[in-house]
């Protein structure tokens, strides 16, 4: 037994030997092509780049300026492919669109990030609030960029929606097939307005106080949901239980109202307002991208002279 086990054990150990041996011969016969190889690669990646394996795992196609090529481009990058694969020259033109869609969305981005710093620096409480306003005013370092960059943007993007709302009439896109499109947009105006709105309270200062004073007295006259409103009275609402005690979380504009305007403003409508210009947005590309004067077409194409009955009788 014993015998047995060392001849095992000796053999084992040629047996590893040996293995080692064969391999550390194959690796080296294997080195000697792998790395001229190698090296030709190398040397062929730095003569064109656009052939190497890394440049081909991320550009899957040519870049030739062909029509498909370009479409290709666009369409095979995850960021290039947010937008469309072609685009109507005259369509997207500043004359045409203004680029009012374009600012007012820009306008949103800008709001969210200085809102949010706002955000460290706020507490929607009777007793903080304006207290907070002042310290950024005037102690925070840059807090007064900050409170500003967020007040000229809101009003900024209230002008900037309206002036894209009346490019988009006179453009006539509201027609089919946009007329969809045109009804999101309608929310959009609404929720733009509501975060101005939601918004002017927040300093809890006077001017704040009373315009939100004033414009939640217009919801007493709101019809069957306001307490003066049309059959309002006779479905049994009264300032205790009407829309306008809804909106201010009371009967008068107090702690609650503040509360409530804050958690509007920074959560409930940006949420709403996101999604509805996600839709947006893709509405834009479904109904076949921005309305245009003329048919999507490359420039190179447009130079060429153009085939078919059409160009006869041209
Ligand atoms: C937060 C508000 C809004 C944003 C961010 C926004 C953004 C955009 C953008 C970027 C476009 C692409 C064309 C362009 O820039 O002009 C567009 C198109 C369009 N928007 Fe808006 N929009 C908003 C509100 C509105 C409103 C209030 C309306 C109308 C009631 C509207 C109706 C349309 C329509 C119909 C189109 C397609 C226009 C076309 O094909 O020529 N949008 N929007």
């Amino acid at each position: 037994m014993a015998d047995e086990n060392n001849s095992n054990g000796k053999n084992g150990k040629v047996g590893l030997v040996e293995q080692v041996t064969t391999t550390v011969k194959e690796d080296i016969r294997a080195l000697k092509t792998d790395i001229p190889a190698k090296a030709k690669e190398q040397i062929d990646g730095l003569k064109d780049p656009t052939k190497t394996q890394v440049y081909t795992s991320i550009f899957r196609h040519k870049h030739d300026d062909t029509p498909r090529n370009r479409a290709l481009g666009v369409l095979s990058n995850v960021f290039l492919h947010l937008h469309p694969a072609k685009i109507n020259r005259d369509a997207v033109r500043y004359s045409y669109t203004w680029g009012m869609g374009g600012i007012t969305f820009y306008l949103f981005i800008i709001l969210t990030y200085t809102g949010v710093l706002l955000m460290f620096y706020y507490h929607p409480s009777k007793v903080q609030a304006f207290r907070d306003v002042l310290y950024l005013e005037h102690d925070v370092p840059f807090g007064k960029i900050l409170r500003n960059m967020h007040r000229w943007a809101a009003h900024l993007m209230v002008i900037a929606v309206w002036l894209h709302m009346f490019r988009v009439f006179l453009t006539g896109s509201y027609k089919k097939p946009r007329e969809f499109n045109w009804n999101i947009g309608v929310l959009l105006l609404v929720f733009t307005l509501l975060l101005s709105f939601t918004g002017y309270l927040l300093p809890d200062d006077q001017l704040g106080f009373w315009a939100v004073t004033v414009g939640t007295n217009m919801a007493r006259a709101t019809p069957l949901l306001g307490h003066e409103g049309p059959f309002g009275s006779q479905l049994g609402m009264t300032p205790y239980n009407d829309v306008r005690f809804g909106l201010l979380g009371g009967s008068i504009v107090d702690a609650n109202a503040l509360l409530r305007s804050y958690i509007w403003h920074c959560i409930g409508i940006p949420i709403v307002a996101s999604v509805l210009m996600i839709v947006h947005f893709w509405r834009v590309r479904k109904d076949g991208g921005i309305s245009g004067p003329a048919p999507v077409m490359l420039a190179a194409e447009a130079d060429k002279p153009r085939r078919g009955p059409k160009a006869a009788g041209e």
